[in-house]
């Protein structure tokens, strides 16, 4: 409803209330800034501000998870939590970072960064690996050359109206979500019960497997269909994941 955000912020600010209760205190919030894995909610645009703002107030430090959602998977911005309106005080950025190569980072405040570094060691294997930080560097480079961003959000919105199309047209009573390319396809309502919908879900997924387009399912209950494909995605991709998905619509009914 429209008081999510604040709804949001209240559950967390009672959460860090129980653990001080508890005397085990707050540290800090980590947050997906596309809730990827949790059934896809990116909307509306703002909503982490407020909880941002009470993990401020309770002197913890908000953390963004930029691994599903930076690096221009929103289209309209290069990191979820300048979508979002914020500046979180530590951002992590790994899987899109080498384009699979292996490679994560960590960015935070100087006086977080230097704090750590003053009172610890770090020591890391594979850190600083020469290789995957020239794939990082291509990465970004690429993301500029191709103008990614604005083919996420153009293909992106074709993606999430064929979607909300095809399910329509094949009585399937759904809500698209999402933005840029993640697309997150809420079934929970689709069938009489949340386990025949997941287990719709379930068969979606391998329906389009075998015909051999890659998505999968997210969500507390596996009712949601995750559609997130690599940047470059293009409008005729967009027409091959439609058709795959009518032929599964099509052979699930017969
Ligand atoms: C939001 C988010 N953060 C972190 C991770 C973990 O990344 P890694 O496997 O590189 O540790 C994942 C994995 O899929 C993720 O979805």
């Amino acid at each position: 409803d429209g008081n999510a955000d604040e709804e949001f912020a209240r559950r967390v600010r009672d959460a860090i209330a129980a653990l001080e209760a508890r005397g085990v205190g707050f540290a800090g919030l980590i947050m997906d800034q596309v809730l990827t894995s949790d059934g896809v909610y990116t909307d509306p645009v703002g909503f982490m501000a407020p909880v941002r703002e009470a993990v401020r107030e309770a002197g913890g430090v908000f953390i963004a998870d930029e691994v599903q959602s930076g690096f221009g998977r929103t289209g309209t911005h290069m990191w979820g939590f300048d979508r979002h309106g914020i500046v979180p005080d530590l951002v992590i950025l790994g899987k899109p970072m080498g384009n699979g190569l292996p490679i994560a980072a960590l960015v935070g405040t100087e006086t977080l960064l230097n704090t750590y570094g003053d009172t610890f060691r770090y020591f890391n294997t594979f850190g600083g690996n020469p290789v995957c930080i020239a794939a990082a560097d291509a990465v970004l480079d690429e993301i500029e050359r191709r103008d990614v961003l604005a083919n996420v959000v153009a293909t992106g919105a074709l993606l999430r109206q064929g979607l909300d199309e095809t399910l329509a047209a094949h009585g399937i009573a759904a809500t698209v979500r999402g933005t840029g390319l993640i697309a997150g396809g809420d079934l929970t309502n689709a069938r009489e019960s949340v386990a025949e919908s997941k287990e719709l879900v379930g068969a979606i997924v391998n329906g389009l497997r075998e015909r051999g387009v890659l998505i999968s399912s997210t969500g507390p209950r596996g009712t949601v269909l995750k559609v997130r494909p690599p940047l470059i995605f293009q409008s005729e991709h967009v027409s091959r994941l439609l058709a795959a998905l009518d032929d599964t619509f099509t052979h699930l009914a017969s």
